[in-house]
C-alpha cells in the first residue's frame, strides 16, 4: 500500500504545495504553510475500512421556523448596520483604523445593553481593565453592570463564558491580540487569528450569544489577518472617518441577516460617539452659498439619503502637467468627467489644475454624483455660483448623456426635506407631483449653456 502522503497547505489563502515553505508563493504570506495529511476523498479510508456514510432526512423550504429576536443594543445607528439588531449565535467582525473610537462605540454599545438587562461581557486584549473603567468613567457609564476582563488566552475565555448565565453579548477587542494555546504561532499570526475566531464563532453558534470581534486594518484599509475570517463571520463592519473631522460612518460590507450598503453615522465628542440621525445637516453645515464651485449632491448611502456638498476648484496652471486632486472621490472618476466635458462640452480644461473635494470628509462611491462634480467644475471655471436652492444627481456618459440613477424620488425627498426647492436631474425622475421643482438635464452640454447663461443672467463676470 502506498504511504500516506501529506500535502502543505497555506492557512491564508488555502494554496496546496508538495514542499513546505516560509513564504507562500501564491499570497506572499509568511508562516502561513503547516502540513497536513492529504485528503484520500470520498470513498479512500472510509471505503477501505468498510464503513458507509449514514443517510440524514432533507427538509423542505416551508418549513417552520420560529423568528429571531435580535438583540437590540439602543444605539440605533449600529443596530440598523447590522439589520436591525444583533442576530443571537451570530459573529460579527469590526474593522476601522486605530483611534477611530471602536472601542468607544462597543463600550457604549455594551453599556446600553446591561441597564438593559442580560449578560454582557467586554473582554479587552488592549487595555488594561483600568484603562478601560476610565474611559467608561469619562463616558459616564460606570454604573452599568458590564462585565470587564483584560484576557487574551482563547481557551481561558470561552471557559469563562461558559460558565454562569449564557452572555448576551461578548466583545472582544481585538482578534488579532488574541492566542489558542494548542497553536504555536505568535499572536497576530494568519494562524492564531483564525483558530482563535474560528473557536469564538463555534462558541457563538453553540451558546447563542452574539460575538463582536475587532480587526485592526492595515493600511489599505483591509481588515489584517487571513481573508477567511470575513468568509466565516455573519457579519463584516467597518468603521471609517478620518483624524481631521469628527464624524465617523459604520459600513456593513457584508451581513447575513441584512442590508450591505447600510451605513450609521456618529459623530465623536468629548462625551463619546453621538449618533447623527440626520447626516445631511452636519455634512451641510458651515456651507457658504455664494461662492462658485460648489454643488450639493443628493446621494444615497445605504437605503438612506445623504445630501453632501462636492467642492471643486479650476484654476489656470503653471506646471506643464496640470494638477488633478480629489479628496473623497474616485479620481478615475474626476478624469471622465472632465474629459467628457472637453469633448462634450466644449469646455477647455487642460491647462487648469483640478482640486474636487467631498465636504465633510465624506467617501462618495456613487455614479450618481457624476452630474453634482460636473456642475461644481463648471461653476468654478466659468466663475459663476450655482443655486443655493439646487441639488444634483444623475450619472454622466461617455457619450455626455446624463443618465438616470435609482432612488430618485428618495433623494428628491430629503432635498425638499432639507430646504432645497430645485433639483438638476435626468429626464425622468420627476413624478407629476414634482411639479417643477424638478429640471431635467439631458446631457453635459445644456448643464454648461445653463450655468453659463445664469452667469449671463447674473451680470456674473467670467473669471479667467
Ligand atoms: P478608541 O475607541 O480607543 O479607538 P479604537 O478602539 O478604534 O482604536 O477611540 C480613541 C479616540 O477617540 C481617541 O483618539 C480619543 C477619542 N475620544 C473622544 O474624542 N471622545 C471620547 O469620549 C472618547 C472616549 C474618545
Ligand atoms: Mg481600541
Amino acid at each position: 500500500m502506498a504511504r500516506a502522503r501529506s500535502t502543505y497547505v497555506c492557512q491564508n489563502c488555502g494554496a496546496v504545495t508538495q514542499r513546505w515553505a516560509g513564504k507562500c508563493e501564491a499570497c506572499g504570506e509568511w508562516n502561513t504553510i503547516i502540513e497536513e495529511a492529504a485528503a484520500l476523498g470520498v470513498g479512500g479510508a472510509a471505503a477501505r475500512k468498510g464503513l458507509a456514510g449514514r443517510p440524514f432526512a432533507l427538509e423542505s423550504l416551508s418549513g417552520e421556523s420560529k423568528p429571531v429576536a435580535r438583540i437590540v443594543t439602543g444605539i440605533s445607528e449600529l443596530d440598523r448596520v447590522a439589520g436591525g439588531g444583533f442576530v443571537p449565535g451570530s459573529a460579527t467582525l469590526i474593522g476601522g483604523e486605530p483611534g477611530i473610537g471602536k472601542s468607544t462605540l462597543l463600550i457604549q454599545a455594551c453599556a446600553a445593553l446591561a441597564r438593559a438587562g442580560g449578560r454582557v461581557v467586554y473582554v479587552s486584549g488592549e487595555e488594561s481593565t483600568e484603562q478601560i473603567r476610565l474611559r467608561a468613567a469619562r463616558l459616564g457609564l460606570s454604573s452599568a453592570p458590564v462585565q470587564l476582563a483584560a484576557q487574551t488566552l482563547v481557551e481561558d475565555i470561552v471557559a469563562t463564558l461558559g460558565s454562569g448565565e449564557t452572555p448576551k453579548f461578548v466583545i472582544l477587542d481585538s482578534i488579532q491580540t488574541l492566542w489558542c494555546d494548542a497553536v504555536e504561532s505568535a499572536p497576530g499570526s494568519v494562524s492564531q487569528v483564525r483558530a482563535a475566531s474560528q473557536a469564538l464563532i463555534r462558541y457563538a453558534k453553540s451558546s447563542g450569544a452574539a460575538v463582536i470581534m475587532v480587526g485592526h486594518v492595515t493600511k489599505d484599509g483591509q481588515i489584517a489577518g487571513p481573508r477567511v475570517v470575513e468568509h466565516m463571520v455573519d457579519a463584516v463592519m467597518s468603521f471609517e472617518g478620518d483624524g481631521a473631522h469628527a464624524f465617523r460612518v459604520l459600513r456593513a460590507t457584508k451581513n447575513r441577516f441584512g442590508a450591505t450598503d447600510e451605513i450609521g453615522v456618529f459623530e465623536m465628542t468629548g462625551a463619546g460617539l453621538a449618533e447623527v440621525a440626520n447626516p445631511s445637516a452636519l455634512f451641510l453645515a458651515g456651507r457658504d452659498v455664494a461662492a462658485p464651485g460648489a454643488a450639493v449632491f443628493a446621494g444615497v448611502e445605504g437605503a438612506r439619503p445623504v445630501l453632501v456638498e462636492i467642492q471643486a476648484l479650476v484654476a489656470p496652471s503653471t506646471l506643464g502637467t496640470p494638477r488633478r486632486a480629489v479628496v473623497g472621490w474616485d479620481s478615475s472618476r474626476l478624469a471622465m468627467v472632465l474629459a467628457v466635458l472637453e469633448a462634450h462640452g466644449g469646455l477647455k480644461l487642460g491647462q487648469h489644475d483640478v482640486y474636487l473635494n467631498v465636504a465633510g470628509g465624506l467617501r462618495i462611491g456613487e455614479p450618481a454624483a457624476d452630474l453634482a462634480a460636473a456642475a461644481a467644475l463648471i461653476s468654478s471655471l466659468v466663475g459663476v455660483a450655482l443655486p443655493h436652492e439646487a441639488v444634483y444627481f444623475g450619472e454622466i456618459a461617455l457619450s455626455g448623456a446624463v443618465r438616470a440613477v435609482g432612488h430618485a424620488g428618495l433623494r428628491l425627498k430629503e432635498a425638499a426635506k432639507l430646504g432645497f426647492s430645485k433639483a438638476f436631474a435626468p429626464a425622468g425622475a420627476a413624478k407629476d407631483e414634482d411639479g417643477d421643482r424638478v429640471t431635467p438635464v439631458a446631457s453635459v452640454a445644456s448643464l454648461v449653456a445653463d450655468i453659463a447663461a445664469a452667469g449671463v443672467a447674473s451680470g456674473g463676470k467670467k473669471r479667467r
